[in-house]
């Protein structure tokens, strides 16, 4: 197709969690068609094979040691490539709709004319404890479960964790590694003590890493094990309820490699 005919359009994706095979089949025709790709720091690059060999693939995500696009420039970047270049897909790690930013991409693009495309994701939130064993909720010990960020837009810790607290909801947690001596306080405060919490870092990856234990002793098991971002917090009667599951990634990878 020449470029003249081309539509200006923005599909954002979800990546999901991690393990590469956790993509949807949309997901995948959206990065065959795509004409730029640009990419977050938490999606898996293998996902990026998906794409023609003659797109464009930028990556505007924060890594240690590279430039950090600001989001005025990434939103700046979707009307500039989808003008030159016609489809841009926007790759997100988990689903682009949680804690991910793509509602507001897709409000950005709008207001120039371009045509806008969602393809949810698995999210962290549910696929992380999930591979695990962690069922966010079952019969007889969670009902509900409530997925909140530890680090708002102000940097602040949500008030929604302490309302969560009060509950005997499933909390899971994104983005709250760095708070949590006060996720813990206030948990600590509603005399919940014994309450099991799972941390797992980098889940459905090959370089999963995870702590279980209680908000008593939650804080020693994450130093012990130096686990840190970015990691999911799941608190509650689910986590002490897992079920045994066979490594899924790593039997995943053997079968494809052998
Ligand atoms: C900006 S949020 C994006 C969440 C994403 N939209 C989703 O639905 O999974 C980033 C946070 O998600 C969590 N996260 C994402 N991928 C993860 C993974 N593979 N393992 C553990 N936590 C993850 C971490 O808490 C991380 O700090």
């Amino acid at each position: 197709m020449k470029l003249a005919d081309k539509i200006p359009r923005l599909t954002v994706v979800g990546a999901g969690p991690g393990d590469p095979d956790l993509i949807t089949l949309k997901a995948i025709k959206a990065l065959e068609s795509a004409d730029v790709i640009l990419y977050d720091a938490l999606i898996n690059v293998d996902l990026l094979d998906y794409a023609s060999p003659e797109s464009e693939k930028i990556f505007v995500g924060k890594r240690k040691g590279c430039y950090a696009y600001q989001q005025e420039q990434i939103n700046e970047l979707i009307i500039s490539r989808t003008k030159s270049h016609g489809h841009v897909v926007r790759l997100k790690g988990g689903d682009p709709f949680i804690f991910g930013r793509g509602a507001e991409e897709i409000d950005y693009a709008r207001q120039y004319g371009v045509e806008t495309q969602m393809v949810p994701g698995i999210s962290s939130a549910t696929a992380v404890p999930a591979y695990r064993g962690i069922p966010l909720t079952k019969r007889g010990a969670s009902e509900s479960f409530w997925v909140i960020t530890g680090t708002t837009k102000a940097h602040k810790l949500s008030k929604d964790i302490a309302l969560a607290a009060k509950s005997t909801a499933t909390v899971v947690i994104l983005m709250g590694m760095g708070k949590l001596k006060e996720i813990v306080a206030i948990f600590a405060a509603e005399n919940k003590q014994n309450v099991p919490v799972a941390i797992i870092q980098d889940g459905t990856t090959e370089n999963e890493k995870f702590g279980f234990g209680t908000i008593e002793n939650i804080c020693r098991v994450v130093e012990e094990k130096a686990l840190t971002s970015p990691a999911i917090i799941v608190i509650g009667e689910v986590v002490k309820q897992r079920v045994k599951l066979k490594k899924v990634y790593s039997e995943i990878m053997e079968s494809v490699v052998t």
